[in-house]
């Protein structure tokens, strides 16, 4: 036997996933979202130079899918393609291709949303896959510091009204500009290096290759020492200050509880300014289930003349799945609509049942038919475990006298109805 990939997964049941789905777009939509698709496929270069070469997403975790042997190197390693880790980076390349900021069609900031999945080549665990989805939102073309507490005001009503969820929390930093945190880098280099021996060897290379990175480390001992790290909120310029306390304030204004966390540094490059993330204690060790930020210079680094400041956040499916599963009493998922079965009890019968299927697919009823002509017995047991409300039994007396015996599987009770009539029937007892 054949498995499946490791780190992937079959969804045999979608209810959930779909219902996940549905009301993230039925409320985007609400806030003048659109939905819009980009490829599964993307060049490397686009994540190198975005998401950046020394994060663990790029450095360790991509799938590169290697063009074929008769190209020569020069132009393969142009070429190089990858299967996406996220969405960001593809969005703002859609923007900047398309033409939208000049587009008659289209108004900045450009509010968008999309999903799919995602791949990372990470170590498999609970809540942490190698492909899994995403539903990713993005606003470019503001640096209006308001869209940041819209995006999180928005989102946050999706957990907690559309989906019902108590008990998670939102996490937020400011990263501030690229002075900032040049001035800070300068600072938290000379701390690490003055506790070099205190620090795993994975915070030592990321000392060098990508210091801010270090708070993400999962060893206690290491967390212990950062805890007396130097924090970005100090090596703000005065502007930044002012926008970081803006934001709260605008977030207090709307209602929204949130924890300021000095360590949120959020694994990839691109972001500047407002990082956050939503989790919860139910999900384990992969707590995120939401994660965002604001990202003002990924459409020059993609060689765009012209900044466009944006923010953005992406929502993890699987993990949202393992929260709404364990809440799910709680959620209102519409029960699918009855179904009638029908039951040829022949093969002489079976020409009547599909033209009466049909008949009920004309009037929107949903059918199935049971085509196994085994006994009456064994296609009833059938019929209950698909759930149905009707059964329609076509046996060569049915045939014979025009009429169905319906049965109604809740009372148990049988009825005679003529043929032409039996749309009518089902549409008026529902
Ligand atoms: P991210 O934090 O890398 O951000 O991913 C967002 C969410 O995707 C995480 O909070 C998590 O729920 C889910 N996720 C990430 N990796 C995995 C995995 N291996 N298995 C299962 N779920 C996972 C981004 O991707 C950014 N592009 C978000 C963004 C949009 N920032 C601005 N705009």
């Amino acid at each position: 036997m054949i498995s499946k990939i490791k780190g992937t997964q079959d969804f045999i049941n979608l209810d959930l996933f779909n219902f996940i789905i549905k009301n993230s777009k039925q409320l985007f939509e609400q806030y003048n979202f659109s939905e819009i698709a980009t490829p599964i496929l993307e060049s490397l270069e686009l994540f190198k130079r975005t998401v950046g070469e020394h994060t663990d997403v790029v450095s360790k975790e991509m799938f590169i899918i290697s063009p074929p042997n008769n190209q020569d190197d020069n132009k393969k390693a142009k070429d190089t393609i990858c299967l996406r880790p996220e969405a960001t980076a593809a969005t703002v390349r859609a923007f900047l291709e398309n033409n939208i900021a000049t587009d008659q069609n289209h108004t900045l900031p450009w509010k968008v949303f999309s999903f799919g999945p995602m791949f990372r080549y990470e170590r498999p665990q609970k809540g942490r896959f190698r492909q899994f989805h995403q539903i990713n939102l993005e606003v470019i073309g503001s640096s209006n510091i308001s869209e940041d507490a819209l995006l999180i005001f928005m989102l946050n009503s999706l957990f907690r009204e559309s989906f019902k969820l108590e008990n998670f929390s939102l996490s937020i930093n400011f990263l501030g500009t690229k002075e900032d945190r040049d001035n800070y880098r300068k600072e938290l280099i000379l701390f690490l290096n003055n506790n070099k021996t205190n620090i795993c060897p994975t915070c030592l290379t990321r000392k060098d290759s990508n210091p801010l990175r270090v708070f993400d480390c999962k060893n206690q001992d290491c967390q212990d020492v950062y805890n007396s790290a130097p924090v970005i909120i100090d090596y703000l310029s005065q502007e930044s200050k002012d926008e970081w306390d803006n934001l709260q304030k605008k977030l207090s204004i709307l209602g929204i509880s949130f924890v300021c966390n000095n360590k949120l540094v959020r694994g990839l490059d691109y972001y500047n300014k407002t990082v956050f993330e939503f989790s919860s204690p139910e999900l384990g060790a992969q707590s995120a289930f939401c994660g965002g930020g604001r990202y003002d210079k990924l459409a020059t680094m993609l060689g765009s003349k012209q900044d466009f400041p944006s923010i953005g956040a992406a929502i993890g499916i699987e993990r949202l799945l393992m929260l709404l599963e364990n809440n799910i009493n709680n959620l209102n998922i519409k029960p699918k609509p009855a179904l009638t079965v029908i039951v040829p009890i022949e093969p002489e019968q079976n020409d009547l049942a599909l033209l009466i299927s049909q008949n009920l697919h004309n009037y929107n009823i949903y059918n199935n038919i049971i085509l196994d002509n085994s006994s009456v017995k064994s296609m009833m047991r059938k019929a209950n475990k698909l759930g149905a409300k009707y059964v329609l039994l076509i046996g060569p007396e049915e045939l014979a006298s025009n009429k169905i015996k319906v049965k109604n599987m809740q009372t148990s009770k049988e009825q005679d109805v003529s043929q032409a009539d039996i749309s009518k029937y089902i549409l008026e007892n529902k």
